[in-house]
């Protein structure tokens, strides 16, 4: 074999090439090669360093700057930069504490320094914005514990998978029985946090009806029915509505009401529902759909939180309300690749199992889910770079019938 750094080199330049063409994933691409490059060149020692001290410092010290507005501080401060003592004085920490938790933050290449001065970079500008801080907070205080858990919780089961919504890695970590969701509504500030950080954690990413990825217009628009129902699009489940709301605005002259679904104190959270381009209604999706034969029912990101038993009686209480040959379903998922897993995937594959006991699927589980539940899959829509794809479904045929 030959040395293996050469052949990434020629793909990090042709990626490199790609990118400066803006071309669509090339961004992602050079990330991942980068990752490639790091595992070709570092040794263990290196590689120990990195995993157990600097990286967990490094959030440590993410959790720190929010508590004392680190990274607004450095944004407010701009081109200028700001002194150690000036930062001092703003964020109330010893100086000499700071400048050695702002060293590992230059190190680890968030935040830069010139000429005596600390300054801001585009990531950490980015990190000071409510929803990101917000984020930093729901996964050093509730994601976090669970992984580091994960060791011992695995050890005392016996190494078995666990199965049990009120008892896995993430009751472990935080002495509770209560499911993920009931804790968050019982814990503030964590449902929150957690809100923002569904709306964060994708954000820069394509969304599914960005042009390009799932054809809203040829899929949904054409061919939208009022007579069926005027409703074109609900969100099952869709938080407070930063999905549909972006729907509303890529597609500002779609046809038919958008209306957003999900449990009852977080539709109640919502402010100036009048102001906004869509209907909310609470309703739990475990029990019938009340909108009949819209055209489309977006679920995003929800079966991932279920195992299937319930993911089946999830789609089944959305079955009755389908209008055959009209009615979709899209499912925005990831599909987990067996052969080429990315980072994005694995990773929200380790959130479910330590906060939901369940599992990404691949193409195979996402088929075998459908079928139980009396669907078909109509095809699977995907975007370079983006973890989550949309899966179309409809009534399969043997279900019309009935
Ligand atoms: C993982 S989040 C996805 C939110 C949004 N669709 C997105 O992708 O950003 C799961 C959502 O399901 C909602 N949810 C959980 N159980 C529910 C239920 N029984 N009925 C309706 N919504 C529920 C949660 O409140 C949460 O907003």
């Amino acid at each position: 074999m030959g040395n293996p750094v050469f052949p990434i080199l020629e793909r990090i330049a042709a990626a490199g090439r790609a990118f400066e063409g803006d071309e669509i994933g090339s961004r992602e691409s050079l990330i991942e090669l980068g990752r490639d490059l790091i595992a070709a060149l570092e040794i263990p020692s290196e590689f120990l360093q990195r995993s157990f001290w600097a990286e967990p410092a490094l959030s440590a010290h993410c959790k720190f700057a929010v508590e004392v507005k680190l990274f607004q501080h450095l944004k407010n401060a701009s081109d200028a930069g700001i002194s150690s003592d000036d930062l001092a004085q703003k964020t109330g920490v010893d100086v000499v504490l700071l400048q050695r938790i702002m060293r590992h933050l230059i190190a680890m290449k968030i935040v830069s320094f010139f000429n005596g001065k600390f300054f801001g970079t585009a990531l950490s500008d980015g990190l000071a914005a409510d929803n990101y801080q917000k984020s930093i907070d729901f996964c050093y205080d509730v994601a976090r514990p669970s992984f580091n858990g994960f060791p011992e919780f695995f050890k005392k089961t016996d190494y078995k998978l666990p199965t049990s919504l009120t008892d896995g890695p993430f009751q472990a970590a935080h002495g509770t029985q209560l499911p993920f969701f009931p804790w968050l509504v019982a814990t503030p500030p964590h449902l929150d946090e957690f809100d923002a950080f569904m709306s964060a954690y994708r954000a820069g990413k394509a969304n599914w009806y960005d042009p390009g990825f799932y054809p809203v217009a040829g899929r949904l628009i054409k061919g939208f029915d009022p007579s069926n129902n005027d409703v074109l699009l609900v969100d099952v489940g869709g938080g407070r509505g930063h999905d549909v709301q972006l729907f509303a605005t890529q597609h500002a002259s779609h046809p038919g009401k958008l209306v957003l679904q999900d449990r009852e104190p977080v539709i109640a959270s919502i402010q100036d529902k009048k102001k906004l381009p869509f209907e909310s209604q609470a309703h739990d999706f475990f029990t019938p759909q009340p909108i009949k034969a819209a055209r489309a029912y977006a679920l995003h990101s929800i079966l991932h939180d279920w195992g299937d038993e319930e993911g089946i009686k999830i789609l089944e209480s959305l079955k009755p309300a389908l209008k055959p040959g009209y009615s979709r379903i899209l499912l925005n998922e990831i599909v987990l690749s067996e052969e080429h897993p990315t980072i994005a995937a694995t990773s929200m594959d380790m959130m479910m199992l330590a906060h939901f006991a369940v599992r990404e699927r691949t193409e195979a589980d996402w088929k075998a889910i459908l079928t139980k539940a009396g669907l078909k899959l109509v095809k699977i829509y995907s975007y370079p770079g983006v973890a989550e794809s949309v899966i179309e479904a409809e009534l399969a045929v043997a279900a019309y019938v009935k």
